[in-house]
This record gives C-alpha cells, structure tokens and sequence, in this order.
C-alpha cells in the first residue's frame, strides 16, 4: 500500500492530484489570524479528531485533560466502561472542571463554588441552588462531546455540538480499523508508556506539510516509515517497518513491533503549534528493542522539528511557501492542502449565506437561556465585528444549532 493510500480524512477518498504542477498554499495561510479563526471553526470543530488511545483510561475514573485549537476537554473512563468527554467548563460561571493535566476520579468538583459532576457529566451537586425555583439539575451537566472508539481502540472526538455531528465518523473513516496493513498487531499487547511534548513557533500546516512529505520521501526509497539506514541502527529500522497513517486534520499514527506511536499537531495559534507525542510498548518486548525503538523515533522527530522550524522562519518572511511542487513527489501535502482549502472555503460560503460566523462547537442555548441570546443580539448591534467577533454573533439565522465561537455557558 502506497503512503497516499494511507492518508485518512476525507471519505478515504483519493486526491485530485493533477500533472501539472499544483502550487502550495500560500505563505498567508501560515501566518494570518482570519485563517487560524477560520480553521478553527470549519476543520477543528467539524472533523473527527483522532485524539488517544483507551489505553491511558484502564480504570474507572481515569481522566486525562487535553485542549485543541483554544478548545479545552476532559476525557474520562466511565463505571460502564466508556471513554466520556466533556468541555473543561463548569455549567455554573464557566471555570475550569479540572486544572490539573490528568489523574483519576470518582467525581469532577469545580474548585470556584464547588458544583461537581459525575464521570458521566451530569451535575451532582450545586451548593444552594436547591432552593432556587425551577433550577433543573438534568439542564447544566457539563457539555458533551462526541466519542468514538474504534475497533483497534483508538480515541476519536467530533467538537461539533449537534446531536448528529454534521460529518460521521463512517463517512470521513470507515474500515480504516480494519485495513490489512494492521493484520498481525492486537492493540491490546500494548500499554501507555510515556508521552511528552514539544511546543514550536510555527504554524500547525506547516508541520503537517513537512512530516508528510518527510514520510513519503521515506516510503518512496525505503518503504513505509524506515528511519534513515545512516543512523546504523538497521535493526531499528527494521522493527520500524510497520503500518502508518496520517489522520486528517492533525495526528499522525505508526505501530510497529516493538511499540506503537500517536503524534498530534495540536495548533495553539496562528504560528505556534504544540506537537504533542504518545508512546505505547508492547508487553513482550525487551527493554533492548523498547528502548532502541524508542530512541530511534525520538531521533526522528527532533530532525524533523528543526525543518518546521525553519520552513516557518522561510514562510514569515513572505518570501516563499507558494512554490511548485512535483506531483508526484508530493502526493502527501498536496493532498492534506486540497483538504484543508476546500474545508475553509466550504465555511466562508456557508458563513456568507448566514451573514455571520458559524462556530460548530458552540452549545445550543437553551430556552430559558433567551435573554442571553438578547445581550448577545444587543452587544451585536455595538460593535461592528460583533461582540464575538463575528458581524452577527448573535443575530440573524443560524444555518444550524450554532453560531457563536466559544462555548457559550448560559
Ligand atoms: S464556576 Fe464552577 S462552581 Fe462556580
């Protein structure tokens, strides 16, 4: 199976790759705050984010905190055994359920006034709002997100606050859990080993530019993911040779033998992105082969940190970015852009026929919560952006349930 082949995110379909010379996005792209804001709404609230591995949640009331694209979330395992999420927001004044990165739970206690919630969301407790006329426990437990778990257990979420996301997990994945390429490995061998991060000023395309590029070069001359023979470590190279994929919009995944490897392009600004990274070893293997492994992926990746820096150093500069490429040298890249264009230009229509901004992840207001959509309306009509940004925050017709850009706590 080609690399290309093994790219993932939009219908599995193949890319509209031309032979003539398709030009890259342009340096705009990697720099402008419109666009972060853009991608924000119409790639980072609308796809599939593959996230983690069930993995790290063995026992109830695990947790683990994570955040995306100004998006903050608690994942957590539940007593039936489900992987919840929920946005780190507390339902009451909009503190954070949780500051601490990760640990284990029989409940989740806001530390501000100390309403608390259970491992599957709903509010437990709200110290005197008992006596308060109509207040409805069942109404302000933390706002979900959805999950999906793969059959290899791989930990997908969708920010999109419908009911039914606008894009399904089938239409965007299905049977990618089920490719060949994945024949021979049960992901239950493994175990959560070790993660860390690396935070970079550069933007989050830049790095999805550079890593698949990276890995189709390898996979042209060597197959697929081999680290580079020069670092004499053939066995290594060896124990590498295994399944990869990279997961539109952000994580790239390799399993191989020894260990497999989630790293995710978790985009913090318009030119700064962290690159977070799991690591995940097999029970069988020695600590020889862990380690060689190990070491040879983190080699790797440090390489290719320094080319994400450097090319964002190239694109600031507005000298260049907008190059040509060699179709078929760049099947990769050229692909992931497609995406990424197609779903930005996809939303400012959309955002056009609605005259205002569409946020995905916004949470629906709900009835009683009307005077705030009139503060939101009055605000609106103040400023020109809108008090959120947006020309009508809070007015006009929302082409769906949501049309504001945080989540909004009524
Ligand atoms: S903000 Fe959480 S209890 Fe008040």
């Amino acid at each position: 199976m080609s690399m290309f082949k093994s790219y993932f995110g939009l219908g599995a379909a193949e890319a509209p790759i031309k032979e003539s010379s398709p030009r890259l996005l342009p340096a705009s792209w990697y720099s402008s705050k419109e666009i972060y804001e853009l991608e924000r709404r119409a790639v980072f609230s609308r796809k599939w984010l593959l996230t983690t591995h069930k993995l790290r949640f063995p026992k109830t009331g695990d947790w683990l905190k994570f955040n995306i694209a100004g998006y903050a979330f608690i994942l957590v395992r539940d007593k039936d055994g489900n992987v919840n999420a929920f946005h780190n927001i507390c339902r009451h004044r909009a503190f954070p359920v949780v500051t601490e990165d990760g640990g284990s739970a029989r409940i989740f206690s806001c530390q501000y006034h100390g309403w608390s919630y259970g491992l599957n969301g709903k509010l437990a407790k709200a110290p005197h709002y008992q006596e308060l006329d109509g207040f409805d426990k069942s109404q302000n437990g933390l706002f979900p997100i959805q999950v999906h778990v793969d059959r290899n257990g791989f930990v997908w979420l969708n920010l999109d606050a419908d009911d039914k996301p606008m894009i399904s997990w089938d239409r965007d994945f299905a049977g990618i859990d089920l490719q060949s390429r994945f024949e021979g490995f049960d992901f239950e061998d493994y175990d959560f080993d070790s993660g860390w991060e690396s935070i970079g000023e550069y933007n989050w395309k830049a790095v999805a530019d550079n890593y698949n590029e990276n890995r189709q070069h390898h996979t042209d001359n060597a197959g697929p993911f081999v680290i580079d023979a020069r670092k004499s470590i053939p066995e290594i190279a060896k124990a590498l040779r295994n399944a990869s994929n990279y997961y539109f919009p952000n994580t790239y995944a390799t399993v191989s033998t020894h260990a497999f490897f989630m790293q995710r392009f978790v985009p913090t600004g318009p030119t700064t992105t962290a690159v977070r990274y799991e690591i995940y070893r097999h029970k069988d293997t020695s600590d020889e082969d862990f380690e060689h492994t190990h070491e040879a992926y983190k080699l790797m990746v440090s390489e290719d940190e320094t080319v994400y820096s450097e090319t964002q150093q190239g694109i600031s500069a507005r000298i260049s970015a907008d190059g040509e490429l060699q179709p078929r040298n760049a099947n990769s890249p050229l692909y992931f852009q497609t995406i990424v264009r197609d779903l930005v230009e996809q939303h400012q229509e959309m955002e056009e026929q609605a005259q205002g901004e569409v946020w995905p992840a916004r949470q629906r207001l709900p009835q009683e919560a009307a005077v705030s959509k009139d503060d939101m309306d009055f605000c609106s009509k103040l400023t020109e952006g809108g008090c959120c940004g947006g020309k009508a925050c809070g007015a006009g017709p929302a082409p769906g349930p949501a049309t504001a850009p945080e989540i909004m706590v009524s």
